[in-house]
């Protein structure tokens, strides 16, 4: 039953988003994709320049270094992507450990619409959705870092936002044709179990981001009924940064969105643009056949999203990285040819996403 319900969502908005994709071609991918410089990714803490070093500090939910965390995003956005509208969304809840006091968990969104959307008011326009967690587990003993756990998939999400923005200008231009979609960033809070993984014990975050989009109801007369709606695809990050990744596709439903990653990740490998050299590539599934998915699954942030009938395309590596909930997850252990990949391949799949391709027409 449950999976029946799920199948309606899932089958209208790939119909939606499925529409006539131009390819980028070869010339215009090694355009569109630059290499991130020495600074983006520096592991330095102190580094305010880094996308990366500042998030590589403990990050636990109420104390400060959640809110050092929360200032680096809000510094980042207003230096680099000042278009995006940032808005936060707040709760909070007692955990295991918190004696019964609430504690606070803030979800941050970034969100970029096209200028037609943007005139037509909120809920016109749908979003392709990428999100990851950046609250650190909380371990006894240590100072657990969560360098790939997720401090590196949230840089690389900056990174794309930064880097998207500088071709959007282009792309949109006045962008008055009522066509294409917007993007949007979830920084997402409390994803960690602070005792052991439960349905109540970890997701804080994103199910109260989730139970709070349910229940937004947009005007009666706009393209989406509430924020949920409007995820065309919810691509989740995680668990990132780590050498010979192996990410599989996880969801029949939105293996069509998988092998696109997957093709860009072979041409852009082909190309040249990578500088890992693992031993397969990131998403080998390109070619997985429909009777080899099974109902299992790897409870993540996705789940609250899911459930309320977004797709999603998950991306993390089956197994996880050797340094999986080990104080060893830190900067030192990051491979970061193996980021900075991971940056490219994204941003290749979001230009895409949004028919970055036409650029070619426009420039010609
Ligand atoms: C959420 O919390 C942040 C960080 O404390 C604060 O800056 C922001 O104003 C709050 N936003 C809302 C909508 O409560
Ligand atoms: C959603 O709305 C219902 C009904 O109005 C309310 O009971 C519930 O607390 C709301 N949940 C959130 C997360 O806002
Ligand atoms: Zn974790």
């Amino acid at each position: 039953m449950r999976l029946q319900a799920l199948s309606i969502p899932l089958l209208l908005s790939l119909l939606s988003s499925s529409t006539a994709y131009t390819q980028i071609s070869d010339d215009l991918l090694k355009t569109l994709i630059p290499n991130p410089s020495d600074t983006d990714f520096d592991l330095s803490p102190s580094n305010a320049d880094s996308l990366l070093g500042p998030l590589l500090i403990t990050r636990v939910p109420g104390t400060p270094g959640q809110r050092a965390a929360q200032e680096h995003f809000t510094r980042f956005a207003t230096k680099h992507i000042p278009e995006w509208k940032l808005s936060w969304q707040n709760s909070s809840s007692p955990t295991p450990l918190s004696k019964g006091n609430p504690v606070p968990f803030h979800n941050i969104i970034l969100r970029r619409e096209p200028p037609w959307a943007r005139k037509r008011g909120e809920g016109n326009v749908g979003l392709l959705t990428l999100a990851a967690h950046y609250d650190s587990k909380m371990i006894q003993g240590g100072d657990f870092i969560g360098a790939t756990d997720s401090a590196a998939p949230c840089a690389v999400l900056m990174w794309v936002a930064r880097e998207l923005e500088k071709v959007l200008g282009r792309l949109w231009g006045d962008g008055e044709d009522g066509t294409g979609e917007g993007v949007q960033i979830l920084l997402l809070d409390g994803e960690e179990a602070f005792v052991s993984w439960t349905d109540t014990d970890s997701l804080y975050g994103s199910r109260a981001l989730a139970a709070a989009w349910e229940n937004t109801t947009y005007p009666a007369l706009s393209t989406f009924r509430n924020p949920l709606r409007q995820i065309s695809l919810f691509v989740l990050l995680d668990l990132l940064g780590s050498p010979n990744p192996n990410v599989p596709s996880y969801f029949q439903t939105t293996h069509w969105a998988y092998q696109r990653m997957a093709t860009l990740e072979g041409r852009l490998r082909g190309l040249g643009l990578l500088e890992s050299k693992p031993m397969h590539p990131f998403l080998p599934d390109g070619a997985k056949m429909a009777t080899e998915f099974t109902r299992a699954f790897i409870g993540d942030d996705h789940e609250p999203f899911m459930k309320r009938g977004a797709p999603v395309l998950h991306l993390i590596p089956s197994p996880f990285p050797e340094v999986w909930h080990r104080l060893e997850d830190d900067g030192a252990h990051l491979d970061m040819a193996t980021v900075r990949d991971w940056a490219r391949i994204t941003l290749a799949f979001v230009l895409e996403w949004l028919d970055a391709g036409k650029l070619e027409k426009i420039q010609t």
